[in-house]
């Protein structure tokens, strides 16, 4: 990897923050389409690919019926695009592998909203109220196991967040 470009991966991971305020501004299909594009080249456990996405729109009427299954409903509200991301059942293999591969997978997808300028903030107290969450946005809870709710749209905010010093996450110190 050219050197510009390692710097601009290391600079994303690090800058990207949640976003939970939008401008008016829509999101055009492209964009959407390219955020998409990054979370299908997350890697999955025997690259089971489990995730499936739906997108919802500002003013489909699934995005009040979403809304209401979590209390973070006024950021639902807000986005101009929600990304459910869920697993199809029908292609899982491991549940813990599955769920490490849909945190991938939600990942690619805010590092490529970070990079297109755009804001969004991964909603992972929605899938507290499965299965009605799920029938909210029209799927059968049976097969679709919701793993997060997306809420994208042009940032309004800066946000802000911290991280615990690296020498408190290491179980040795660094040789
Ligand atoms: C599994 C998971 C669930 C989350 N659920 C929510 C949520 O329900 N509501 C919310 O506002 N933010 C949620 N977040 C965003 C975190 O609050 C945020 O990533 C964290 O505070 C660090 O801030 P940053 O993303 O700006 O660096 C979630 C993040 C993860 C990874």
């Amino acid at each position: 990897m050219k050197e510009e470009q390692k710097d601009a991966v290391l600079e994303a991971m690090h800058q990207r923050r949640s976003i939970r305020a939008y401008t008016d501004e829509d999101v055009a299909r492209e964009e959407i389409e390219t955020v998409l594009e990054a979370g299908r080249w997350a890697p999955s456990g025997l690259n089971n690919q489990p995730w499936r996405f739906l997108v919802v729109r500002a003013g489909d009427r699934r995005q009040e019926a979403l809304a209401e299954q979590t209390k973070y409903g006024h950021v639902v509200r807000r986005a101009k695009v929600l990304i459910g991301v869920y697993l199809d059942r029908e292609a899982k293999y491991d549940d813990r592998k599955d769920n490490q591969g849909a945190g991938a997978c939600i990942q690619n997808m805010l590092l490529a909203v970070h990079a297109l300028g755009l804001g969004a903030v991964w909603l992972g107290e929605i899938i507290n109220h499965e299965p009605d969450v799920v029938e909210a946005a029209g799927l059968d809870p049976a097969r679709y196991e919701m793993m997060a709710l997306l809420a994208v749209g042009r940032p309004d905010q800066k946000g802000s967040s911290d991280r615990k010093p690296l020498d408190d996450l290491l179980l040795e110190p660094l040789a």
